[in-house]
């Protein structure tokens, strides 16, 4: 696979895709916030181009797009993995908390796309993976906005896809359950031994690894996907089957 752009790429699930698609040969373009983050994790490597930014602001993303077609031809896929998570309370929730959730996970997702179906900018095939999670689909105290940005990923889906589908382009959206890695990671480093085991529990083939979902990623940027557009996929070590 080649051009393959990747957001979050210095993040635990980011790094673990640009890692994979680096070791089968493909040609990736690692987005970060941080220039020497990112040098500091891949280094030189003629497969691997590099590239700083703030994602949510929208003129950035547009010079983005435009810098990798000019240098690398037309994208071939993309991930996008950048995102934040911020725990608040309903009763604290404000606005600047709702946009910052919402502008990195659904607004930048949702512009990259339209950039993408642009004449000349995606290769035929071109395949997005999308992130959205299992937040979505359980409740959690003080995780409602995030939950809220996950479910307009969803949502997106089925209508996105079927336009893309006419320029050839798939999307699909990967939803994880806890991750041993990234964001899930430092947030469960502030829980005592107890309430971790009480929730890994609750995983029936316990918490995943950022390389589980590495795979999948890497499948729907795959010409073994080519017949699937607008899914999500749950990768949860059975969390969400499990009701008892
Ligand atoms: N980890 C889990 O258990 C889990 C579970 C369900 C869903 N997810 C979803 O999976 C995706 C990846 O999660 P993760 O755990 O890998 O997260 P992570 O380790 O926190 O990585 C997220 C990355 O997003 C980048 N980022 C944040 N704001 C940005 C901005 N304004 N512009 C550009 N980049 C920005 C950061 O880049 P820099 O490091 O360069 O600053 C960071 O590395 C997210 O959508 C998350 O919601 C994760």
């Amino acid at each position: 696979m080649n051009n393959i752009i990747i957001t979050g790429a210095c993040g635990g699930i980011g790094y673990a895709i640009a890692t994979e698609l680096l070791s089968n040969g493909s040609t990736i373009w690692a987005i970060g916030t941080s220039q020497e983050k990112l040098e500091e994790l891949f280094g030189m490597n003629d497969a691997c181009h590099l590239y700083a930014c703030d994602l949510t602001l929208e003129e950035e993303v547009v010079k983005m797009v435009k810098h990798i077609v000019s240098l690398s031809g037309p994208v071939g896929g993309f991930v996008h993995c950048a995102g934040i998570s911020k725990f608040v309370p309903l009763y604290l929730t404000k606005l600047k908390d709702i946009k910052s959730i919402f502008e990195i996970h659904v607004y930048t997702a949702i512009l990259m796309c339209s950039q993408l179906s642009k004449k000349g900018i995606a290769q035929d095939n071109c395949s997005i993976v999308l992130f959205s999670s299992v937040a979505a689909h359980e409740g959690a105290s003080g995780n409602a906005s995030y939950a809220a940005a996950k479910g307009a990923i969803e949502g997106y889906l089925a209508s996105a896809a079927s336009e893309l589908a006419e320029k050839n382009i798939r999307i699909n959206a990967i939803v994880p359950g806890d991750i041993n890695a990234g964001m899930f990671k430092r947030f469960s480093e502030s829980l005592d031994e107890y309430k971790l085991e009480e929730r890994e529990a609750k995983y029936p083939l316990g918490f995943g690894k950022a390389e589980d979902v590495a795979n999948l990623a890497v499948f729907l940027l795959s010409e073994k996907a080519s017949w699937i557009t607008g899914q999500k996929y749950f990768i949860d070590g059975g969390h969400m089957s499990r009701k008892v």
